[in-house]
């Protein structure tokens, strides 16, 4: 991670509200995204903090499956790789280091992509979304949902138009608790 780009990025200590088990209630995996995921899929869980979809992710795709667990901090991936392993998963989980504008998955091709919570900390959503696409095979659907208080309407918008310009069409809106959130599908 750049040293001096810390400043927008959610830091370790929010780990215990994140991975909090009551989040289930709300943010429930299955529900939210379940039906798009099969066993064997590659899936990305961007910006995974610590694990709490990736463990979820692991199982969906089953033990011929893999999940790229992607974050800028090695210390979230420290502590998404301790969530999956006490779940039994770590098998089919890639822990992925990227800097903070480059994700660094040339060569990926994935089913499904997940970008939780994190998108309001990306410095460079151009490059992003061009990344992303490029990482995706054609049809693929990438779940983005942002937090409403870091997501104004207008700059939500201006995201799904970002998106949008790097070839993530929009599918469907998600109602989500406090959250803005959709669908998009790689075209
Ligand atoms: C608010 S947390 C959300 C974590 C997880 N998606 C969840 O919902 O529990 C945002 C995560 O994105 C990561 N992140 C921030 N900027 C990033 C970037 N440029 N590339 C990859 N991950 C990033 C942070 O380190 C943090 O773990």
């Amino acid at each position: 991670m750049d040293t001096n780009d810390t400043e927008h990025i959610c830091p370790p200590s929010a780990l215990k509200k994140l991975n909090n088990p009551l989040r289930r209630l709300v943010h429930n995996p299955r529900r939210l995204f379940g039906e798009y995921i099969h066993p064997g899929d590659t899936v990305l869980d961007l910006g995974c903090g610590g694990g709490f979809f990736t463990v979820d992710l692991a199982r969906m795709v089953g033990e011929d499956g893999r999940v790229i667990a992607v974050d800028v901090q090695q210390e979230m991936l420290d502590f998404t790789r301790k969530t999956v392993e006490k779940k039994g998963v770590l098998d089919r989980v890639t822990l992925h280091l990227c800097r903070s504008d480059d994700l660094a998955l040339d060569g990926v091709s994935a089913n499904f992509a997940l970008a939780f919570y994190l998108v309001h900390e990306i410095p460079d959503r151009e490059a992003f979304f061009d990344q992303v696409a490029r990482a995706l095979k054609p049809g693929a659907r990438f779940m983005l949902v942002e937090p409403k208080g870091h997501a104004s309407p207008p700059l939500f918008e201006k995201i799904l138009a970002d998106a949008e310009a790097a070839g993530l069409k929009q599918e469907r809106p998600l109602r989500i608790v406090m959250s803005r959130g959709v669908f998009l599908q790689k075209i």
